[in-house]
């Protein structure tokens, strides 16, 4: 062994240990995280979009029936705690609420969240949108492509000691599977599923890479199709499909350019980020014309991520982003917070917070559902909704 691997498996000895003794102190996640959040009366109607009298009565029918569990209390006081999404969503059937789509005219969603760059907050919109979106009622997958496995960690696993290698994707990119099925795991979010991530993800770009060099062209195109089709039998059962990218340009990114029917990209007011953006544009109009001339986006929009409106330079920046991307800017802005940022260094979203600060959860609802309307203008079974809120919506080419 070189004297600098020496180095580096000691470090990683070292390392190791001290993740160890971090994990003992309950610093990082562990298998056997829950979403302890539980609404409110009040924050049941809205979500279940029914009076709180009509939830009392429904809740004592399907209690007495056996079809929601009873609401628990305080021990001492009496006091209820509220309900869990569970709950929320058992309501929900009863009433026939659930925003789903209409299976009949609209199509799942697959969704990426991708960027050329890492830190610019792609997986902090792919985690809080997913669950934003579940929170709403929605049937999401959640599909984890970085081999840091952040968005993996997020759900309370410690990738590399919890995720094996056939747990992930990698069998079916191997050929060992027929379709993406079989690495699909529940989370503790109700309607909320995951595909996970660890660090062998990257094979998919090394071992691929390799065989790229004896194939034929239809033969690299077929390849660049294996994610999409590998989601393809896996649609019905969602309403959105949202993929969170590895911050590279790879065999990974484009399956995931083939798999998306809408892409958006999160973008820091900064000039890197900018710059890197519009790198990231040129790529796609390359993959497609290389791959895919024919491939079109039901959207493809940029998303300004950890933005201070208090920094002169993020204030500039956003006055060109807007100037540039025009409407193909969200308007709402994804506003840089403490809370988001230590949400998220302890593998949480402010979403899973007992109380979040409330100007940190308007801000992820501002965003989540700025998104959520521009799905809605693909989906017919929307178009009443959006007139309603004075949504412009396209009419359909006759
Ligand atoms: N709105 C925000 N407010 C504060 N910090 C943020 C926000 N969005 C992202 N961050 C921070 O930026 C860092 C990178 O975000 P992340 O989503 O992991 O980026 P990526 O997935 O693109 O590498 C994280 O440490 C996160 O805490
Ligand atoms: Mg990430």
């Amino acid at each position: 062994m070189s004297k600098a691997a020496t180095e580096i498996n000691d470090i990683i000895n070292r390392a190791e240990n001290i993740l160890k003794k971090i994990e003992a102190l309950g610093r990082l996640p562990n298998q056997t995280k829950s979403l302890n959040h539980k609404f409110s009366g009040k924050q049941a109607e809205d979500l279940v979009k029914r009076s709180y009298q009509s939830i009392g009565r429904a809740e004592k029918l399907l209690i007495q029936n056996g079809l929601m569990e009873a609401i628990e209390r305080n021990a001492k006081t009496g006091r209820i705690l509220g309900y869990s999404l569970k709950q929320i969503n058992q309501l929900r059937k009863h009433f026939k609420t659930f925003p789903k789509r209409d299976e009949k005219t609209d199509d799942c969603l697959t969704i990426a969240i991708q960027s050329f760059k890492g830190g610019v907050g792609k997986t902090v919109s792919a985690v809080t949108l997913a669950q934003y979106f579940a929170l709403q009622g929605y049937r999401i997958l959640l599909v984890d492509l970085d081999s840091q496995a952040t968005t993996t960690s997020t759900f309370g696993y410690i990738p590399d000691r919890d995720i094996s290698f056939e747990d992930t994707c990698l069998p079916y990119f191997e050929g060992k599977q027929d379709n993406l099925k079989y690495c699909i795991r529940k989370t503790y979010w109700d309607q909320l599923d995951l595909i996970p991530s660890n660090l062998q993800i990257y094979h998919l770009e090394y071992a691929l890479s390799q065989a790229m060099g004896s194939m034929t062209m239809d033969e690299r195109k077929e390849m660049f199709q294996e994610l999409k089709n590998g989601l393809e039998p896996i649609k019905d059962n969602y309403d959105m499909i949202i993929i969170d990218s590895p911050p590279a340009l790879g065999i990974a990114s484009i399956n995931i350019l083939c798999a998306a029917d809408a892409i958006i990209v999160p973008t820091p007011p900064s000039m890197y980020d900018f710059s890197s953006t519009i790198q990231f544009f040129r790529m796609i109009s390359e993959v497609l014309e290389a791959i895919m001339p024919d491939k079109d986006y039901l959207f493809i929009k940029i998303l300004a991520t950890k933005v201070n409106l208090q920094q002169i330079t993020h204030q500039d920046f956003l006055s060109v982003m807007k100037d540039v991307f025009g409407e193909k800017l969200f308007s709402s802005l994804f506003l840089r917070t403490a809370e988001i940022e230590n949400a998220s260094s302890n593998f949480q979203t402010i979403l899973e917070e007992a109380r979040p600060q409330k100007r940190a959860l308007d801000i992820v609802k501002r965003v989540c559902s700025d998104i959520e309307k521009e799905v809605w203008k693909n989906w017919p079974s929307k178009k009443e909704i959006l007139s309603e809120l004075g949504e412009f919506v396209l009419e359909e080419a006759v």
